[in-house]
């Protein structure tokens, strides 16, 4: 993909088959007289189906690009096409219903509601969607059965472990069958072992139902499940990684950090 494409030049058509084009993506963020220039310049492409993970220093963009490719944010600069739709510049209506209906957020502190079950957290979605109830419900009991969490239903967040709060809420972000999922640090609050269900599970629902999946990380060993990994520094894309192989994974993050 070329990275040093005139600004001036006609925005090229993104691929029809692609979950995500990014062009040229920057963000500055106004904090009082100082100016942050968070996204210097991102180019990316991410095919259907692909399970990307981005990693880099604390700073670097990670959290504010998934916030942009998550219609959470606005770009200052470039463009964006989810799914093929452009979503730069789509009014705030088009955008609500992007995010309702095209793309599932997995966060680290899990951001469960603390006074509904695991079930209601996992039907909020499509409760909020206006669907009807009981459909809802049958529907939520399958995707808690398929995290493992049959028995923990009616349990309220703060009955419920670190590792089962996060496998509610990727139930949750599965729950209107989105194409794209977004996590960023899924696993960062999660010990080795619930890092590793929570990933198996991401790998799995990946495979049969061919989501595309984004995951920021700080752990090699966690990105060395996805397909590639991404490494962004000050900013910008600094190089890219196949995935498999933790160990180079992390020689190249420690190059990152070195220069
Ligand atoms: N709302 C904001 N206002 C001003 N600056 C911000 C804002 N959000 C992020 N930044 C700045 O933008 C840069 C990128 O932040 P971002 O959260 O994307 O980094 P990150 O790679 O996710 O880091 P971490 O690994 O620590 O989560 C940082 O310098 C940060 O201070
Ligand atoms: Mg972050």
């Amino acid at each position: 993909m070329p990275t040093d494409a005139p600004s001036s030049a006609p925005t090229p058509s993104p691929t029809a088959n692609a979950a995500v084009v990014v062009k040229d993506l920057t963000k500055t963020y106004q904090s009082g007289p100082n100016a942050v220039e968070a996204l210097r310049g991102i180019d990316l492409t991410i095919e259907r189906g692909e399970f990307v993970a981005v990693m880099g220093p604390s700073g670097s963009g990670k959290s504010t690009l998934m916030h942009i490719l998550g219609a959470l944010e606005n770009a200052t600069g470039g463009t964006v096409w989810i799914g093929g739709e452009r979503i730069t510049g789509l009014d705030d209506k088009r955008l609500t219903l992007l995010r309702r209906d095209a793309i599932g957020f997995i966060f680290q502190f899990f951001n469960l509601l603390p006074t509904l079950t695991a079930e209601e957290n996992v039907m909020l979605p499509s409760m909020i969607a206006g669907e009807g109830a009981g459909k809802l419900r049958d529907h939520a009991r399958e995707l808690l059965d398929l995290v493992g969490l049959s028995e923990r239903r009616e349990h309220l967040p703060s009955q419920l472990s670190g590792g089962e709060q996060q496998r509610v809420s990727v139930a949750r972000s599965l729950m209107r069958n989105p194409d794209l999922l977004l996590a960023d640090e899924p696993t960062g609050n999660l010990d080795s072992k619930n890092a590793a269900a929570v990933l198996d599970m991401l790998r799995d629902v990946q495979a049969k139902a061919g989501h595309t999946i984004l995951m920021v990380t700080h752990d090699a060993t966690v990105a060395s499940r996805a397909s590639r990994v991404i490494f962004l520094r000050d900013g910008r894309i600094a190089g890219e990684v196949p995935g498999g192989d933790a160990s180079r994974i992390l020689e190249f993050f420690g190059s990152l950090e070195q220069d």
